[in-house]
C-alpha cells in the first residue's frame, strides 16, 4: 500500500514542522491535537514558515497554497482510522504517549504503522502497549523540521525490517536524510547532544563562564551555528531536562545528572524561547 495520508499527532513545534514536510512534498495530511486553538496556531506558524520559504524562492506561492490546502485539522482523535500513516509528536511524556499508543492501536487498521518523532522515549516500549509491535518505529525529526536534513529511524527491539525499509524511504521522500539507529535512551543525538548542553550549564553554574562567553567559544572554536546555550533555550529547557531524567533513569549512570541550575530554571518556569525567558530574554 502506497502511503499517501497520514496523521499527525501533536500540534506543538515539532508537529507543525512535521506537518509543513508532509504537505510540501504532496501528502494530504490530518494534525491533531487536544485543543482547536493549539491547532490555529500550529496552522498560523506552518503558513509563516511557507511564506519564508516562497520569500526566498525555495517554493513558488502556488505550491505554497497547495502545501497549507493539504493540512486538515481535527479534535478527534477517533477520526485518525483511515489514515495511511500516523507519526506522533505529543508532549514528551511517557504516560501521555503510551495513552496515545494504545488509542491509536484501537483506531487505525492493523497494518499501519504508528511512528513517534520521541526524542528520548523507549520505543520498545511504547511498541509493546500496542498489539502491532512490528509496525512501531521511531521517526525523529529536528528543529527546526523544514530546515534540518536529519531524520533518525530508530528500531525499537521488535520493528520489522519492513517498517523499517518503509519509514527511510519516507524519509527520502521529504527530501531528508534518515540515519539508522537502535533503541537505547537518547538514540543517538539526543545521548551525545544533551550532555553537552547539560555541562554547558554546569559551566555557568559555576562561575567558569558567562552563557555567552560559553556559547561564543563554541560558534567561534568550534563552528557550531548557535552555542549550546541558545541551543538548550530554542529546543526548551523542560525538553532538556525531560531528556537528561530518560538518560539517568535508563542508562543508570549518575554522569547523566540533570545539572541543578537546569531544574532550578524549569521549576520557575524559565523554558527558554517559548516562555520568554532562559539562559536568555526573549
Ligand atoms: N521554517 C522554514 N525555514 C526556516 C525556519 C523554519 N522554521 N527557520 C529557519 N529557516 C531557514 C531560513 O529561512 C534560512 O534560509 P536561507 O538559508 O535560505 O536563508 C535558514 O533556515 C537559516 O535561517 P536564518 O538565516 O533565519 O538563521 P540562522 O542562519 O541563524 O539559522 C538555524 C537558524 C537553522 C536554526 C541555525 O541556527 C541552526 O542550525 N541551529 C542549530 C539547530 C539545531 O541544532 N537543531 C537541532 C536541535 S535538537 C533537536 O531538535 C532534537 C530534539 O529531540 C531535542
Amino acid at each position: 500500500m502506497e502511503i499517501r495520508t497520514v496523521a499527525v499527532v501533536g500540534a506543538g513545534t515539532m508537529g507543525n514542522g512535521i506537518a509543513h514536510v508532509f504537505a510540501k512534498s504532496g501528502y494530504s495530511v490530518t494534525l491533531c491535537d487536544v485543543e482547536d486553538r493549539f491547532l490555529q496556531r500550529a496552522l498560523e506558524t506552518v503558513r509563516k514558515n511557507l511564506e519564508r520559504e516562497a520569500s526566498k524562492g525555495k517554493i513558488n506561492a502556488a505550491d505554497k497554497d497547495a502545501a497549507l490546502a493539504r493540512i486538515r485539522t481535527t479534535t478527534d482523535r477517533e477520526s485518525l482510522g483511515s489514515v495511511d500513516f500516523v507519526i506522533e509528536a505529543a508532549t514528551e511524556k511517557f504516560e501521555i504517549k503510551a495513552q496515545l499508543f494504545r488509542d491509536l492501536d484501537r483506531i487505525c487498521p492493523p497494518e499501519i504503522i504508528l511512528a513517534t518523532n520521541t526524542s528520548s522515549i523507549s520505543i520498545t516500549k511504547l511498541a509493546a502497549l500496542t498489539k502491532r509491535p512490528q509496525q512501531v518505529i521511531g521517526m525523529h525529526f529536528f528543529n527546526p523540521v523544514p530546515v534540518m536534513k536529519l531524520v533518525e529511524v530508530i528500531r525499537g527491539l521488535a520493528t520489522s525490517q519492513e517498517a523499517f525499509e518503509r519509514v527511510r524511504e519516507l524519509a527520502v521522500r521529504l527530501e531528508k536524510t534518515p540515519v539508522e539507529v537502535n533503541d537505547y535512551p537518547g538514540f543517538v543525538s539526543n545521548r551525545v547532544l544533551m550532555p553537552l548542553l547539560n555541562e554547558a550549564m554546569y559551566a555557568v553554574m559555576e562561575g567558569v563562564a558567562t552563557p555567552e562567553a560559553v556559547d561564543e567559544v563554541f560558534k567561534l572554536g568550534m563552528a557550531h551555528p548557535m552555542g549550546p546555550l541558545t541551543l538548550a533555550d530554542f529546543i526548551g529547557l523542560d525538553v532538556c531536562l525531560d531528556i537528561m531524567r530518560v538518560l539517568e533513569s535508563g542508562l543508570g549512570d549518575p554522569k547523566y545528572r540533570p545539572c541543578p541550575l537546569l531544574v532550578k530554571m524549569v521549576d520557575a518556569g524559565w523554558m527558554g524561547r517559548k516562555s520568554g525567558q532562559g539562559f536568555y530574554k526573549y
